[in-house]
């Protein structure tokens, strides 16, 4: 953590309050925390709420893994997805809900029930790199009518992740020093995050419910976001490289999860799960046992509806299907023949298109993806794009078949295995950990004069191929 833009500030105007917070917390300096904040004086006075904290001080050895873990491992995530799924969420929630103001939840040093929980460094950098109130990150576009038949405007989602302590582990193991650079031996061998794994990750978005009828009953946080993804700003629409950011309240729409559970042998160990948020639910509604104990706001995280599970990709199922607005009147299409994703057929689940072909994907996400199918492009050098095209004219609509270039997207991988096997080191389905390792190489060899840019893996073994350098 610690360097950065607060240091800056901190010299006249920050608080001492928000001044303090950073460094209370973790003396020694460590990776960036964000990339933005609210600078001094705007606003009516200082901002004095928390203040994101990189919680970075990654496990050296295996951490033992906790009976919340042991029991999600016993669960059968294909018999019983809609309780496996739920049982992560709470799993999550434990100790990081903490029931007072929900701009205090997930405040990863403070988890009360004493688990470890971290999140991937080097998210900080670059145009979209995480903001200073809850390290959100900007994310892909939001289209219009993606997430309901009335959402008239584009915006982008906002996202912030966590990892417990094996997750943590893998992460100790690449970027074992702030002061150097990712450490990619362990991804040469194949060896990628270790069963017990769990990861979460929440999409907020600044549309509201006059665009997204289950966003009424918001659970909100504030973001300190592109003005371009505001509608109600003047800026809206305009240059988002431009930099001009806000502060704006935005509202929980998506929680995902992923579990890594050597059962899943099709999909390198991987089991993925969603959830929509629903404010339109009555306050006892069926997924909400694990907030009974809160009052107030906190109560909201429960309003996490299931969307499903995954762990593969139906690699022989290539007839297409795609739902570009989902609603009310255009309700989530179940595909029966799919063997490797459960939908939750409950009605408390608002409307989704779900992924290609009804393969598993969150409202956030691009309809011709599947949670897994974007995740296996996760490989350093990123040589093939997360998606073969992001033109949904030019995606297998309703009955047609895919062809064999569409269907290298939808395939089932082993543990260790790259996408583009031989020219590229798998990230074992982590984004951000591709992404920690890209933004380190861009920032250096911008730094550095092409010095650092890696064009791809050669077959050999012997490394990369770059423009001057190893990373060895
Ligand atoms: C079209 C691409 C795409 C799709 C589809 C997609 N993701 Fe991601 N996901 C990403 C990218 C890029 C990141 C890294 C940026 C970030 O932190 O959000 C990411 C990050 C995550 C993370 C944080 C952990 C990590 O390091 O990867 C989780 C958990 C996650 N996604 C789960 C899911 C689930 C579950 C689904 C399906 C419901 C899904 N994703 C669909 C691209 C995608």
């Amino acid at each position: 953590m610690k360097k950065l833009i607060s240091i800056g500030l901190a010299c006249s105007t920050l608080t001492s309050a928000a001044f303090a917070q950073n460094f209370e917390v973790e003396p020694i300096v460590g990776f960036p925390d964000f990339g933005f904040m609210v600078p001094p004086g705007t606003g009516d006075g200082e901002y004095t709420g928390p203040v994101f904290v990189l919680r970075d001080d990654y496990p050296k050895t295996m951490p033992p893994l906790d009976s919340g873990v042991q029991e999600i491992l016993k669960m059968d995530f294909a018999g019983d997805s809609i309780n496996y799924a739920t049982a992560v969420r709470d799993y999550i929630f434990e100790g990081n809900i903490r029931g007072g103001s929900v701009e205090a939840d997930f405040d990863l040093f403070k988890n009360s029930v004493g688990r470890d929980w971290y999140h991937a460094p080097w998210q900080h950098w670059g145009p979209n790199g995480r903001e200073g109130y809850h390290g959100l990150t900007r994310e892909g576009p939001l289209s219009p009518y993606v997430l309901d038949k009335t959402q008239k405007d584009k915006s982008s989602a906002y996202a912030v992740g966590f990892y417990n302590g094996p997750g943590g582990l893998t992460f100790g193991k690449v970027w074992p020093s702030a002061d150097q650079g990712p450490d990619l031996s362990t991804l040469i061998a194949g060896e990628g995050f270790p069963e017990g794994t769990i990861v979460g990750k929440f999409l907020f978005t600044v549309l509201d419910e006059t665009q997204v009828s289950y966003l009424s009953n918001p659970l909100q946080w504030n973001a300190y976001m592109y003005d371009c993804d505001v509608p109600s700003s003047a800026g809206y629409g305009g240059d988002c490289t431009a930099d001009k950011r806000s502060t704006q309240k935005v509202n929980l729409l998506q929680m995902d999860i992923m579990i890594k559970d050597n059962r899943a042998v099709d999909a390198a160990g991987w089991v993925f799960g969603t959830f929509s948020y629903n404010g339109n639910l009555p306050a006892d509604h069926q997924y909400s046992a694990a907030c009974e104990q809160y009052s107030g706001d906190a109560k909201k995280w429960c309003n996490l509806v299931p969307v499903g599970v995954m762990w593969g990709n139906d690699p022989d199922n290539d007839i297409g299907h795609l739902n570009l607005t989902p609603s009310v009147d255009n309700p989530t299409v179940i595909n029966k023949t799919l063997k490797q994703t459960v939908i939750n057929p409950s009605p408390d689940l608002p409307a989704q298109h779900l992924g290609w072909a009804s393969r598993l994907d969150g409202p956030a996400d691009n309809p011709g993806s599947s949670c897994m199918s974007c995740h296996s492009t996760g490989q350093y050098p990123a040589v093939s794009p997360i998606m073969l095209t992001f033109n949904p004219a030019e995606m297998p609509h309703d009955g047609a078949t895919a062809s064999p270039e569409w269907m290298r997207y939808f395939r089932n991988f082993k543990d260790g295995e790259a996408f583009d096997e031989g020219r590229a080191v798998s990230t074992d389905f982590s984004m951000q950990l591709l992404k920690s390792i890209q933004n380190y190489v861009e920032w250096r060899s911008q730094s550095q004069q092409g010095g650092y840019a890696v064009e791809y893996w050669t077959d050999n073994n012997v490394g990369p191929v770059t423009r001057g350098a190893h990373l060895e």
